[in-house]
């Protein structure tokens, strides 16, 4: 369905060029002035110029044909020579009508040429739990794929686990220190290794932080540590077993907390599985002329005579040979292209990695590693911070591991639950509980800009008023309420319209509802998951202005009455396929 900014600029082009002026001036937009009219149009005041007449002439002759027009209610000229316009309220009307026939897109289009797109968000790191930081790459990341899929694009979410590196040789040391005569360290053993974990996930995730620890006291453990990490690297059999074991227990986990998030990704691929395609990457680099050696190491030059910031070389291989984060991130994208050729690479990451983006990015296109016309996009996130304005910490100053953020959360929004409502099933209110708790969270993090820091202000993401999750949950349940109070008083909808509207609220509720695809469209564009917020929350507060104004399920017209039914079913589902795109769901009561 074209869109009703369209349409309406259409028409006034349409009545500029009867009356022998450049459509160029037709443009309309919303109204910066909603008490005076709903769209305006300033092209009068543009084109006096070049047609040498006063701009309230223009605009005066174009109102008047604009208001024999069906299109509008209203046309009126202002002087200077401002277009002031709102909609007939039939045709609105029948607009939404169309819209709501378009059962699951509500009139929004797909995109002409989809794209295929791949995103790398999420980001964990094998054996260390998944902790607040990385909420935000999981929240946003899958907004952006789900508004992306809304849109007709291939979206591919790939979770580039950090599998690779100096953690693997620590839990390695830290497992041998522990477990001596586990059959991975006989370096004679020749047989097949066993099946089973030697180590369940907690004591995986004990591992890792003593080791950590210790490496940072004793220098020999860490030696011992870079070691493994190198005998891992280069094929030793015991320690690649380990590692396949470490993999499995810990994705398992992170499967699970990822679950709870209602985030999921389509490939589980690592660093690790980027490591292959590093020899015959390098050796091109190097063939071609663009790395060459600079104080030890294998570098090649990103800068560019534009830059306003020096933008350090990228390297590619330390002095004594071994590859760098860089160098994965690299060889990832060699994968990428050449296993699903995609039309666009999205990181989601914290933003303080977007110099090292720029110099992946850089170094990508230079040595053509990808083809002119790939996209390679940072989405970078500010950072989430306590009340205090400081990266957020536990009570007592530790990172708060993910887990334990959402379960308090869960249980505050339980007890929230369990006091107030009519929820009085304890399984139903937990689950409950656990719904709106997630679109607090993510709701309170989709809602900001996502390049910009937050404050995680857990007592105003969790309330019932504003800008929240929890409000939004809450008028879908009001409108799941009032449809079941309609259908039980013994009435149906059946073929019944959506009928002009009556009041102002009903109008400004329509006039939102037909946003819709604009909204959308936007959010893609601009890969902005907290412009759906924006509408959202605009939508919810039209519905809800209008259903405190209006008399629904006491209206005795019956046929106004299914009028409102279908408008407030058109809503809903409006809001509910945003609030999906967001990544959360709506309970039936709350
Ligand atoms: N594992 C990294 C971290 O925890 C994030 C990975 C981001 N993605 C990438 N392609 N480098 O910081």
């Amino acid at each position: 369905m074209k869109k009703i900014l369209d349409l309406i600029t259409g028409e006034v082009e349409q009545v500029f060029a009867e009356c022998g002026y450049d459509k160029k001036y037709a443009k309309v937009t919303l109204s910066n002035r909603p008490d005076l009219c709903e769209y305006q149009c300033n092209g009068a005041l543009a084109a006096a110029k070049e047609y040498k007449k006063a701009p309230f002439l223009i605009a005066d002759e174009i109102a008047a044909k604009l208001s024999d027009n069906g299109m509008f209610s209203m046309a009126e000229s202002v002087k200077p020579g401002f277009l002031n316009l709102k909609l007939e309220e039939g045709y609105l009307a029948e607009y939404l009508q169309k819209m709501q026939e378009d059962t699951e897109r509500f009139g929004c289009e797909k995109a002409d040429s989809p794209k295929k797109i791949m995103l790398d968000y999420g980001g964990p790191n094998v054996a260390k739990p998944l902790h607040i930081g990385h909420l935000r790459s999981a929240i946003i990341g899958e907004s952006i794929k789900r508004i992306g899929r809304f849109m007709g694009h291939t979206m591919i979410g790939d979770v580039h686990l950090g599998d690779w590196g100096l953690q693997m040789g620590l839990i390695i040391t830290e497992l041998a220190a522990r477990k001596p005569d586990l059959v991975y360290f006989d370096e004679t053993f020749t047989g097949e290794y066993p099946k089973e974990p030697p180590f369940t996930i907690s004591e995986l995730e004990d591992i890792y932080p003593t080791a950590s620890g210790k490496s940072k006291e004793d220098e020999t453990y860490k030696e011992a540590a870079m070691q493994a990490t190198y005998e891992l690297q280069h094929g030793r059999k015991g320690y690649q077993a380990l590692l396949s074991h470490i993999l499995n227990v810990s994705v398992t986990d992170l499967k699970r907390n990822y679950e709870n998030l209602n985030v999921s990704f389509d490939l589980w691929k690592g660093e690790s599985d980027a490591q292959p395609f590093i020899p015959d990457m390098v050796q091109k680099m190097k063939d071609d002329g663009y790395a060459y050696i600079s104080e030890g190491a294998l570098v090649v030059d990103v800068k560019e005579e534009t830059d306003t910031k020096e933008v350090p070389p990228c390297m590619i291989l330390k002095s004594d040979g071994a590859s760098l984060y860089n160098t994965t991130d690299l060889a990832t994208i060699v994968w990428r292209m050449e296993e699903y050729h995609p039309d666009e690479i999205i990181y989601v990451v914290d933003k303080r990695q977007e110099l090292y983006f720029t110099q992946v990015f850089r170094c990508a296109r230079k040595t053509h590693l990808v083809e002119d016309d790939t996209k390679l996009t940072f989405q970078g996130f500010g950072t989430m911070n306590g009340k205090d304005g400081r990266p957020f910490k536990t009570r007592d100053g530790g990172v708060m591991r993910l887990e334990h953020l959402l379960n308090e959360i869960n249980e505050e929004m339980y007890q929230k639950i369990a006091g107030n409502s009519s929820l009085t099933d304890e399984r139903e209110a937990k689950e409950t509980a656990k719904m709106v708790a997630l679109s607090a969270v993510k709701y309170g993090d989709l809602s900001n800009q996502a390049s910009k820091d937050y404050i995680f202000d857990i007592e105003r993401f969790t309330s019932f008023e504003g800008n929240t999750g929890p409000y939004i949950l809450y008028t879908i349940v009001r409108m799941k309420s009032i449809l079941a109070k309609y259908r039980t008083l013994g009435y149906t909808v059946e073929d019944a319209k959506i009928l002009p509207a009556k009041s102002e609220s009903e109008k400004a509720l329509m006039l939102e509802i037909t946003r819709f695809s604009a909204a959308m469209e936007s959010a893609f564009a601009e890969t902005a998951p907290h412009k759906v917020c924006a509408y959202v929350y605009g939508l919810a507060n039209a519905f809800n202005h209008f259903y405190h104004e209006t008399k629904i399920l006491a209206e005795e017209d019956k046929a106004v009455q299914a009028g409102y039914i279908r408008l407030l079913e058109l809503t809903k589902g409006i809001l509910e396929t945003c609030i999906d795109v967001l990544g959360f769901g709506a309970p039936e009561r709350m």
